[in-house]
């Protein structure tokens, strides 16, 4: 199951903020290219860490894009890192959960920033 049903089936209430990106059909071109460009987001923090002053641009762009999301909430980030820590080790060889956990709790403790 794709990280954006858990999403969905944990926070019901948040699966209405992507009725631009097609979230009815999410095998939609329109939501493959959201779920890509969630990944690339992901796939930079991760790959930026140690670079600290690029990671903290990029966190301070994706924290002010999130915070003009009508309905946004700190609680559904730390709930879609709780899923993403849960499925990267599926896709990563030699994962090191408590060092992935340990920074990405940093970079979101920024990420969420200013949200309700
Ligand atoms: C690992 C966590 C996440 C990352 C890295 C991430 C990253 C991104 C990126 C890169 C975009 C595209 C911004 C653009 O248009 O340039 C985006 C859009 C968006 N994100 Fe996130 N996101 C994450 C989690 C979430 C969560 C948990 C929610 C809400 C439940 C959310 C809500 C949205 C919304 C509403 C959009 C706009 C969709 C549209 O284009 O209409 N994001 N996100």
């Amino acid at each position: 199951m794709s990280f954006f049903h858990r999403l969905f089936e944990k926070f019901p209430d948040s699966k209405a903020m992507f009725s631009r990106v097609n979230v009815d059909d999410m095998q939609s071109p329109e939501f493959g290219g959201h779920m890509l460009r969630v990944l690339n987001g992901l796939d930079l923090f991760i790959n930026l860490l140690g670079e600290d002053s690029a990671l903290d641009s990029q966190i301070e762009h994706l924290n002010r894009q999130h915070l003009n999301y009508d309905g946004m909430k700190a609680s559904y980030l730390w709930g879609m890192l709780d899923i993403l820590t849960n499925s990267l080790p599926t896709v990563l060889d030699d994962y090191d959960a408590l060092s992935f956990k340990n920074c990405l709790v940093e970079v979101f403790n920024d990420y969420t920033k200013g949200l309700p």
